[in-house]
This record gives structure tokens, sequence and C-alpha cells, in this order.
């Protein structure tokens, strides 16, 4: 119901939330609506991040982001807020934080750390997986490993701008054909990484007349890596400068033991994997906050940034107890 609400913001088709936009001011604003109905002490930090204390505990956080990427699903970000509240509304101890800008560089969980603001005594994140594994393995849940390295920048080429018509072929310099032997140049270097990954979302030619030879072209560039030496080996192989790197976090100990265990205890089977996809809760990891994340299976192959994503209810509402449990055990001590 919540995430419909979410859902509904700004229309589809998909979620369409981009950080720093009216829509992901709006799914703040009932957030903070439901914090406060849930009576949470509600604050905003100076990052626009919103905070739901409860009176207990309340340095162990638990939440997620609510922006979301062009046209994407239901419960990326938005699930980790909802379960987020519900688990510590049944657990009566803790706070559910929503952070800023998670798809654009994790922008809110950055910002807090770097502000060296009192930062969280444990910080956990229910997401879904975004991946095939635990429909795979036909398990609900699963808890996380580590967090990939990921690394963000642009490439730009330029060409000479010229007429579709009159140009020969041989006489050109097309931005974009030289762009677009770059893109496969890219996927072909890529792939002597092992585990390495690498993308191309964005593309914005100038000056974009369909009758006119491309003089300059925008390429952004997202890769990945499971450790520090490949996300080297990658951004070197690509050939860019990144405009941030967030290096791979490993999951602590402690809370990801609870999690675990609250896991099992539930007779469900103990599944632990790695995350390719970033999190806030990388940030918070690399910050010296013991963090740790629960994942819930993904249907539909694990599809994601996509408006098929989708995630039963059954195992979300699994995922809510197990969190719940966790919140409980962790906050009052
Ligand atoms: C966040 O969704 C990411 O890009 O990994
Ligand atoms: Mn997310
Ligand atoms: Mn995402």
């Amino acid at each position: 119901m919540r995430l419909e609400q979410l859902y509904a913001i700004g229309g589809g088709p998909g979620a369409n939330r981009p950080h720093g936009s009216a829509e992901e001011d709006a799914a703040h604003a009932l957030a903070s609506r439901w914090m406060d109905e849930a009576g949470l002490a509600v604050e905003v930090d100076q990052s626009g991040n919103l905070l739901g204390r409860s009176p207990v505990g309340a340095d162990v956080w638990v939440g997620s982001h609510l922006d979301t990427v062009p046209r994407g699903g239901r419960f990326d970000g938005a699930l980790g807020v909802v379960a987020g509240l519900e688990a510590v509304e049944r657990a009566g101890c803790g706070t559910v934080v929503v952070f800023r800008g998670e798809e654009v560089g994790c922008i809110g969980s950055r910002a807090l750390v770097a502000r060296g603001d009192p930062l969280p005594r444990a910080f956990l994140e229910l997401h879904i997986e975004q991946g095939p594994v635990l429909e795979r393995t036909g398990a609900p849940l699963g808890v996380v490993t580590s967090i990939v390295g990921y690394a963000r920048g642009e490439l730009f080429f330029e060409g000479r701008a010229g007429h579709a018509g009159t140009t020969p072929m041989d006489g050109r310099d097309d931005a974009l054909v030289a762009a677009a032997e770059a893109i496969l140049r890219i996927r072909a270097a890529v792939r002597r990484i092992e585990g390495g990954v690498a993308t191309v979302g964005q593309l914005a030619v100038e000056p974009g007349g369909s009758n006119v030879i491309p003089e300059r072209v925008r390429i952004s560039v997202d890769a990945r890596a499971p450790d520090a030496k490949r996300l080297d080996r990658l951004i070197e192989a690509i050939g860019f400068e990144p405009v941030h790197r967030t290096l791979p976090a490993a999951m602590g100990e402690g809370p990801r033991r609870v999690l675990l265990e609250e896991v099992e205890s539930r007779g469900l089977p103990a599944i632990e994997l790695p995350s390719g996809a970033g999190h806030d809760a990388g940030i918070l990891a690399a910050a010296g906050v013991p963090s740790a994340m629960l994942f819930v299976r993904s249907l539909n192959g694990g599809i994601s940034h996509n408006p098929e994503e989708l995630s039963s209810e059954e195992d979300i509402a699994l995922a809510v107890e197990v969190l719940g449990a966790a919140i409980g055990r962790l906050a009052p001590a």
C-alpha cells in the first residue's frame, strides 16, 4: 500500500523520482508524515536526509533511499524505507533514515559522513536483491557479505559538424562514430577483467540535428568490480577519470551475524551473497559504521532498474520480521 503510494508520485510509466526533483521531495514529505504518525521524532539534516527517531536505541539506524532511476521499479530503495519504518514501529526502538540521492552516487550518506556528524552505532539496510541468485536458489532472503566497488565518470568526443547530405563519407570527423567505437572497445576491455562490468547509460549528442554530423558527444561511464585492484584496472582499461569512486565495502561482522541468525531461526536457508549494486550501507561501512544488509528475493529473473521489478508479499513479510527482530536485538544494547 505504502509502496503503491510512493510509486504513484510523479505518475508512470515506472517510478520517476530522480534526485533533486519535486518527486523526491514529495516522497520524503510522505515518509515524514508516516514517521510522525508512528510517533517518531522527525528530523531533516543539512543534506536533506530524513530521520525518524524512536526514544530507545536511536543510534541504531535502519533505512534506504526514495530517489529512483528514470523509469525505475516499485521496490528499489522504497522497500527499505517502508520496511524499515514498520520494523522500527514493531521493535519500538531504533531510527529510520531516508538518504537523499542514492542513485546518483549516494549523495546524502556521503555528505553525512563528510560533515563529521555523529554516525550511528550500527546501520541495517533491507533491499531487494536486484539479481537472480536468491530466486535461483529458492531462498526468500539473503545476507550481504560485501558491496561492489564502483566508479562513475564521463568521456567526451570531439568531431566537426557538417552537412549530412554533402559531406563525403571519407571526409568526415564524426564524434558519434568515435563514441560508438569507444563503447565497443570498453565492452571488450571489461570482459578481460573477471567480475568487472561497465555500462554506458547516457549519450548526449551536439548539435543534435538529424541532418548534422555530430560535433561533440558525451557518454557516461559506470564501472564496477569486486575488489579495489580490479576496479583500478577497469578504470585504466576504459581510460576515464572517475568523478567519484566508491571502494568495495565489507559488511560488519556483528550486525551481519544477527541478521543471519534471525534468518536461520525461522528455518530459512542461510544464504550469504555479495551485492553488485551500490548502497548507502557501503558508504557507512567504509566510514567505520558496522553495517549489514538483508536482501529480499527479486522475482522476474531478478530484474531491477525496470518497472518489472518484483518481490512477493510473503518474502517481504518475512524480511520485515527478520529486520524488526534484528533491530530489537541491536538497538537497546
Ligand atoms: C544503485 O542502484 C546502483 O547503481 O548500484
Ligand atoms: Mn537502491
Ligand atoms: Mn537503484
